[in-house]
């Protein structure tokens, strides 16, 4: 007989006196947003601070985790919760809740009140039982209290950080956080944190620059020893993270070229590689992609610190690839601050591939290099017309000062 998980399995952890990790790592999950590849699972972070007087938990898990947040609760013996604290209503973060509630009744959940609309909307928790903080209020937990944040368009509108003043931890939710199920506690092993850090941020976070500047100045102006986000390991030197959050966000630009190109027949794929070889040959940094064989977080990645874009496609049905067009909605969509960006393909019989392309792309402040179009196979005037995008990619990113010489 199989034994059922409660009878003997539950994983917390202390991060200070009174202040726990009780949430679930999931280390199956591949995919998020049905969108998102998690190469390296996620967790949901859920965090438990006894009060002298009350309790606390920050953030509930995903639905599919919530028996493994109520038995990590029953290990520790926690018969009541006061407050549950919904720093973001997300499912991942909010999921549970329904079923955490039944398990503590006397329990009220506090958020900010966008959020605290959206659970209700989700249908998650019952308006008798919730109770709006403001930004910078307090409650009390006994010798320790709790200080929320607001904190919009990290990547919601309802998100709040809680600030352990006390314990010095900030509990940050999605921002700062990584996809990345592991047994580390805290970030230790920092390179690999990092990798999965800029890949979350440029999938999550990259559309609100502006809101994360605002946020990491509020942030280095705190006393914060430990950085606590929903997903990830902790930070113990929040500095590494607040460090890489500031230059993703800042405005400084790589000498970088993502390409991302499809091909039909051929011809584009030629162009691609004629206009990789024509980059590196002037001393330009190369990230080629082939749309029909991609890992999108990759390529969201790419887009962090890129200073041009670059897309191959060829003609079908009159229009762009729709494989091209894709990965432009995308990159809409994610709002990189790439600065130059063009179009390279072929065609057969005509269509109106370039204004597609352009078009699916209004968010981004761009600066369009000509666009280098053959008819079937690239002949030797497409090939030098190529050379001539490759001159003029280099020159603007030397007029930017970003080609290093050696
Ligand atoms: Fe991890 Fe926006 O949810």
């Amino acid at each position: 007989m199989i034994a059922k998980r409660d009878e003997f399995m539950s994983l917390t952890r202390e991060i200070k006196p009174g202040v726990f990790w009780v949430g679930a790592i999931d280390w199956d999950r591949r995919l998020f947003d049905a969108l998102i590849p998690l190469p390296e699972g996620t967790s949901y972070n859920s965090y438990l601070i006894r009060g002298s007087e009350r309790t606390a938990l920050i953030d509930a898990v995903d639905e599919s985790k919530i028996d493994v947040l109520l038995d990590n609760l029953r290990s520790m013996n926690i018969l009541t919760i006061d407050y549950i604290i919904a720093q973001h209503a997300e499912q991942d973060h909010s999921g549970g809740l329904k079923k955490l509630l039944e398990a503590y009744p006397s329990a009220r959940v506090l958020g900010s009140p966008k959020c605290l609309d959206l659970l209700v909307q989700f249908d998650l928790v019952s308006k008798d039982r919730v109770q709006e903080v403001k930004d910078g209020e307090k409650i009390a937990l006994g010798e320790r209290s709790l200080q929320f944040i607001h904190a919009p368009w990290v990547h919601w509108p309802d998100t709040i950080f809680t600030y352990l003043a006390e314990d010095r931890i900030l509990f940050t939710c999605d921002f700062l956080g990584s996809h990345l199920a592991m047994s580390d506690l805290f970030a230790v092993d920092e390179p690999e944190v990092y990798r999965m850090a800029k890949r979350y941020y440029a999938e999550i976070m990259m559309p609100f620059r502006v809101s994360i500047n605002r946020h990491l100045t509020r942030i280095r102006d705190m006393t914060v020893e430990i950085i606590a986000p929903s997903h990830g390991p902790l930070y113990d030197r929040p500095g590494f993270i607040l460090d890489a959050y500031a230059e993703w966000a800042s405005d400084r630009v790589k000498n970088q070229v993502v390409l991302v190109y499809v091909s039909m027949h051929g011809s584009t794929r030629i162009m691609a590689d004629h206009f990789v070889d024509a980059l590196i040959s002037r001393g330009v940094e190369v990230k080629r992609f082939d749309l029909t064989n991609y890992d999108v977080g990759e390529l969201a990645e790419s887009l962090v610190d890129a200073a041009t874009v670059i897309i191959g496609t060829p003609t079908i049905l009159a229009g762009a690839h729709p494989l091209a067009l894709y990965a432009a909605i995308l990159a809409n969509a994610l709002r990189p601050k790439t600065r130059y960006a063009s179009i390279i393909g072929s065609f057969g019989w005509g269509g109106k591939m370039l204004e597609q392309i352009t078009e699916a792309l209004p968010n981004l402040k761009l600066q369009f290099l000509d666009p280098v179009v053959a008819r079937g196979l690239p002949k030797e005037a497409d090939l030098r017309s190529l050379d001539r995008l490759a001159d003029e990619v280099a020159t603007m990113h030397r007029n930017i000062g970003i080609i290093k010489t050696h």
